[in-house]
């Protein structure tokens, strides 16, 4: 058993294995006609259930032949033009590499003797990003797993800085458990539900979280905004955090940065801007612009994993002031004690909330060495130059009604029957919407995603991939169409 172990006596087996499945994922890539094969749940779950654990195949060729059916083969495939469902990107080169490398080293980043440069990289990297952000001199900052993480740390941060300053200006002594039913969280409706989840994982609750309404463009409302956080303060009660989207999940839309940047100062509030998505703004040789105001927060979302092209995971939250980052450190006799933060020994579990860490950063080192800022920020601006005539291509189909014009990747967009002298129900259009994209789901031609506008079902493309061109999505509009129409033909003579 120990010829597995990786190690100098195994660099051989390690280069045959690793390049065998290399060489397997490879002729995947090439070949692949359709984002998925459209396997059903029924017909895969017993064949991987089916599988006995405690027998093994012991050789890796053996092992890759049954990968090809349990995995490799339905697998849902990102980088195929046809994948329009969530938030993820095809990936670049440089970063897999980057993946390749890091898992071999196996580097934790919880501590600088577990590491060394992985340290120095992740850092180099967070001081990169804060000052593309522009966050200034104390800035600082830390690699997550993903957005969810990102924001759930930040709101962790944002609560015991609302914690300390109401217990500071209280005129009797008062516990934490006193400030926290008091503390509210402004977020726009259209925000990620990570928010919500968070104020509850914070003992806040979903209560914790106000919704503010957005316009029709889908960002959030910033009159509105201002009468909450008033009315907030009115009651005696403590405006914790706004929390700002720069690229909602759905429309893509960038709230307000500078105006909810002002409101935050005025009622001293932690300003979080959830740039999950829309952070690939920051390296746009074209774009930057849109992200203005994101300057003036005090912490940010970051989801290489979306819009840098990183494979997942690879995320971070950054913050304005390094010191609120206390607030998630801990010292452990055996990991981090004290003595080494005076020694100024860098040691990044103290700023973060997991302690073995991925070295998930060399992803995003490997892609900048390679293809430099603007080469990455120009992909971005490819998807979202698509999105645009995406836009006009659905809003000149009749068959279609789409909701806002992109500010990122994202479009929005419903079947609506045209049928002479026939009215259909609302909620059988609805239906249409549903089945339409499920038939497509199943048919593996295309993957689009779905959501619910004001209560209505809708249709969701979110372009990530440079190389999905307008004839994909003339295509798979007309798939979407045929789908609903065939399903809306049934049910109608059905119902006559
Ligand atoms: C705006 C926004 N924030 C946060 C997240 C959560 O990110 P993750 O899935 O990496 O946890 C998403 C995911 O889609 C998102 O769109």
């Amino acid at each position: 058993m120990r010829s597995h172990l990786l190690n100098e006596t195994t660099a051989d087996l390690y280069r045959r294995s690793v390049t065998e499945g290399v060489e397997r994922v490879a002729a995947k890539l090439a070949t692949t006609e359709r984002p998925h094969t459209g396997m059903s749940v029924d017909e895969l779950a017993p064949v991987i259930n089916g599988i006995d654990l405690d027998r093994p195949l012991e050789d890796p060729a053996a092992v890759l032949d049954e990968l090809e059916e349990v995995y490799l083969r339905d697998a849902v495939y990102f980088h195929h033009p046809r994948y329009l469902g969530h938030l993820n990107c095809p990936v670049v080169i440089p970063a897999v590499l980057g993946e390749a490398v890091l898992s071999a080293v196996n580097s934790s980043l919880d501590t600088w003797d577990q590491s060394i440069g992985g340290t120095l990289i992740e850092r180099r990297l967070i001081d990169w990003t804060a000052g593309r952000i522009g966050l200034g001199p104390d800035a600082d900052g830390i690699f997550t797993s993903g957005g969810s993480q990102s924001n759930f740390h930040s709101l962790l941060l944002a609560r015991d800085e609302a914690c300390r300053t109401v217990m500071q200006n209280s005129h009797r002594p008062l516990a934490k458990s006193e400030v926290l039913p008091k503390l509210r969280i402004f977020t726009s409706e259209a925000s990620h539900f990570s928010v919500k989840k968070s104020a509850a994982m914070l003992g806040l609750g979903y209560e914790a979280v106000i919704a503010v309404p957005v316009d029709r463009n889908r960002r959030m409302d910033t009159s509105v905004l201002a009468l909450e956080l008033e009315s907030c303060v009115r009651e005696g009660l403590f405006p914790m955090a706004v929390v700002a989207t720069a690229g909602t999940t759905d429309f893509g839309s960038i709230d307000p940065l500078p105006e909810i940047a002002r409101l935050a100062a005025e009622h001293s509030t932690w300003m979080h801007v959830d740039a999950a998505y829309g952070c690939g703004l920051l390296v746009s040789p074209t774009r930057r612009h849109l992200l203005d105001g994101i300057e003036h927060a005090n912490s940010v979302t970051v989801d290489y994993h979306k819009s840098f092209f990183q494979p997942v995971s690879s995320s971070a939250m950054l913050v304005r002031d390094r010191d609120t980052l206390k607030h998630a450190t801990y010292h452990a006799d055996y990991l981090n004690p004290r003595r080494m933060a005076e020694e100024r020994i860098p040691n990044q579990v103290d700023k973060s909330i997991q302690t073995t860490r991925r070295f998930d950063a060399l992803k995003l080192w490997m892609t900048l060495r390679t293809m430099g800022a603007d080469g990455l920020g120009s992909l971005f601006d490819e998807v979202i130059d698509l999105a645009a005539a995406g836009w006009d291509i659905i809003d000149a189909d009749p068959r279609f009604e789409v909701v806002v014009r992109p500010q990122i990747s994202t479009l929005v967009f419903r079947y609506v029957p045209r049928l002479d002298g026939v009215e259909v129900r609302n909620d059988l259009v609805d239906e249409a919407n549903l089945h339409a994209r499920k038939a497509l789901f199943a048919s593996g031609e295309a993957v689009v995603a779905g959501t619910k506008v004001d209560g209505d079902q809708y249709l969701k493309f979110t372009l990530l991939n440079p190389q999905t061109t307008t004839a994909d999505i003339a295509a798979v509009l007309d798939l979407l169409a045929a789908h609903a129409e065939q399903f809306l033909g049934e049910s109608l003579a059905v119902h006559h």
